[in-house]
């Protein structure tokens, strides 16, 4: 996602914003209006396939387990479909599976036909696709304007970048387990304010592509507050 700043007046809101960075260099915040989705046009399929069939059992594998991160597949090509999920680390396992719920129906409704699919709601996101994705920095990508106003977008842009570019490191090599990472980050622009930022990538990603996920191909999904 590509973070464009706009230069306006600073209104001192608190923000929850979401980042996914899914190409090189593409990176930015998006205001908590979710879901989100992104359905490439990339392929599809008719409802009454195999291809369904094995998407819609895959989706719901989903909703049935309990953990906060999940890769399996469903069905044998040319109509297998793999499917990813994962739960920001701190939230608790309930809370992980009500997201869940929520984002498969909307992965089915929001990107109906599509052989590939990513949807991110508050605390969670779920990936399908035709292709096999497990454990490789992948294409895909969203822009977005950040809708708040910015007076120093330049000097709020550096920050965001700096604060990003640690928690991609710690996130890769400080939390193994997690592949997630927090961080505050005070500065002034007009008026002191602090940046609450968390990252997470998946797991099944090595360290070296967890960091590189800021600046290079993979998913990182983060989210920043600002007060
Ligand atoms: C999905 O495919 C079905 C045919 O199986 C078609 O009737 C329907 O219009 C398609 N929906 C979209 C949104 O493309
Ligand atoms: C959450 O789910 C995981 C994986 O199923 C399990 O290991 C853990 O004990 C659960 N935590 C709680 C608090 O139930
Ligand atoms: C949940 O998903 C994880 C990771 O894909 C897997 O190891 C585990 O066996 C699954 N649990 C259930 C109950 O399906
Ligand atoms: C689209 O599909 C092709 C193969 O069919 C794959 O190589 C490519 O990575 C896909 N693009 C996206 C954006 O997923
Ligand atoms: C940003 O500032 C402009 C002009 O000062 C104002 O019209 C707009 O409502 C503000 N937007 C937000 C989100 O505060
Ligand atoms: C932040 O990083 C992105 C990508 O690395 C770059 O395009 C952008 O210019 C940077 N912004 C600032 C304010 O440094
Ligand atoms: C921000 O805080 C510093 C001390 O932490 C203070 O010196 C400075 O005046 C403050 N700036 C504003 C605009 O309040």
């Amino acid at each position: 996602m590509i973070t464009l700043f706009r230069p306006r007046a600073v209104s001192r809101t608190i923000l929850l914003l979401l980042f996914h960075c899914l190409l090189p260099g593409f990176c930015g915040p998006v205001l908590a209006d979710i879901p989100e989705t992104l359905c490439p046009d990339n392929g599809s399929h008719a409802t009454n396939s195999a291809y369904q069939d094995n998407l819609n059992e895959l989706t719901s594998s989903m909703q049935k387990n309990a953990s906060k991160f999940f890769e399996d597949s469903s069905g044998n090509y040319p109509n297998k479909v793999y499917g990813q999920y994962m739960c920001l680390d701190y939230v608790p396992n309930s809370t992980c599976q009500t997201c869940i719920a929520k984002g498969s129906e909307d992965l089915l409704k929001l990107c109906p036909n599509k052989t590939e699919a990513v949807v991110w709601e508050g605390s969670c996101q779920l990936r399908i696709s035709g292709q096999e994705f497990f454990g490789r920095l992948t294409e895909g990508n969203k822009n977005q304007f950040n809708p708040e106003n910015i007076s120093d977008p330049g000097k709020f842009g550096l920050v965001v970048n700096e604060t990003l570019g640690f928690l991609a490191w710690k996130a890769a090599f400080e939390s193994p387990g997690t592949h997630y990472a927090t961080k505050e980050k005070d500065f002034e622009l007009g008026t002191n304010m602090t940046l609450y930022a968390l990252a997470q990538c998946a797991k099944d990603l090595t360290a070296d592509d967890c960091r590189k996920s800021k600046s290079s191909k993979s998913e990182l999904l983060l989210a920043i507050r600002v007060i």
